[in-house]
């Protein structure tokens, strides 16, 4: 049983979802009432059962940045590819403070046999720790309740499965990204590091990172900065490119 506890963005009471919803129909009619999650909201502190054990999600993050992402089914080609790329980069994750959990709507019991697969699809040995925890979401309440579910992807028996969902949450606790992929295209987790990158330099700068931005490369000053502000607030220098419009938009400095 998974607990969720959700404050809404209009601050409604913690509502707790203790009912277990296991059928289709009544996941549908839970998605179309559930609020969604927005950018900026506080990420439910739900309680789950994972392969290290029952977690309250809140504090399993403590201090942490967080990237929680779902994928459809255990024992599954582009599931097993993914979780193994994920696996590769953990340390790269830790080196950020971002604490990583997966979620499937299979059972503990299966994703412990499948992180042996995972480890030796990466040539580890299956005696080792796999470096994240997997939430076994096998009555699909968090998935329904997260908006996980994919109602064009089933399982043998008609249930939806998992899509491929990345959530990044903050220090404090709130929603800073999501993406949402269907079951049939893996993600690509260097981007996903690429994306925190950016998440975590824009937390602390009042900078933004234009398109294909790597570590180390300039940035953007954002455009609710006067000309005159800006000039001081990035002593490195601005740049602004000449535009045919003559609008001076397009202002780069120096990563801070
Ligand atoms: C996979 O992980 O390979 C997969 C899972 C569900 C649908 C399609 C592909």
């Amino acid at each position: 049983m998974i607990i969720l506890s959700v404050k809404t963005c209009s601050g409604l009471d913690d509502l707790n979802l203790l009912s277990s919803v296991c059928c289709y129909w009544s996941a549908r009619v839970f998605i179309a009432t559930m609020p969604g999650l927005l950018l900026g909201d506080v990420f439910p502190n739900f309680e789950a059962e994972t392969t290290n054990g029952k977690i309250k999600f809140h504090d399993f993050l403590g201090d942490s940045w967080g990237i929680l992402f779902s994928h459809p089914c255990d024992y599954t080609p582009v599931c097993t590819t993914e979780l193994g790329r994920a696996a590769k980069l953990s340390d790269e994750f830790s080196r950020r403070n971002v604490k990583m959990i997966a979620l499937s709507i299979d059972s503990l019991e299966d994703h412990r046999g499948w992180t042996k697969d995972i480890l030796a699809y990466n040539n580890e040995e299956s005696g080792c720790a796999f470096p994240f925890p997997i939430i076994a979401d096998h009555q699909r309440e968090l998935a329904v309740a997260l908006g996980m579910l994919d109602p064009d992807e089933k399982d043998k028996d008609g249930m939806p499965l998992t899509a491929r969902c990345v959530f990044v949450i903050g220090q404090d606790k709130k929603l800073k990204l999501s993406l949402l992929y269907p079951a049939t295209t893996g993600r690509n987790f260097d981007e996903i590091l690429r994306v925190v990158d950016s998440l975590q330099l824009t937390a602390k700068n009042r900078v933004a990172t234009p398109a294909d931005w790597q570590p180390g490369e300039r940035v953007m000053v954002p455009p609710n900065i006067p000309e005159e502000e800006a000039a001081a607030m990035f002593p490195a220098g601005v740049y602004t490119k000449e535009l045919p419009s003559e609008r001076k938009y397009l202002r780069y400095t120096p990563q801070p």
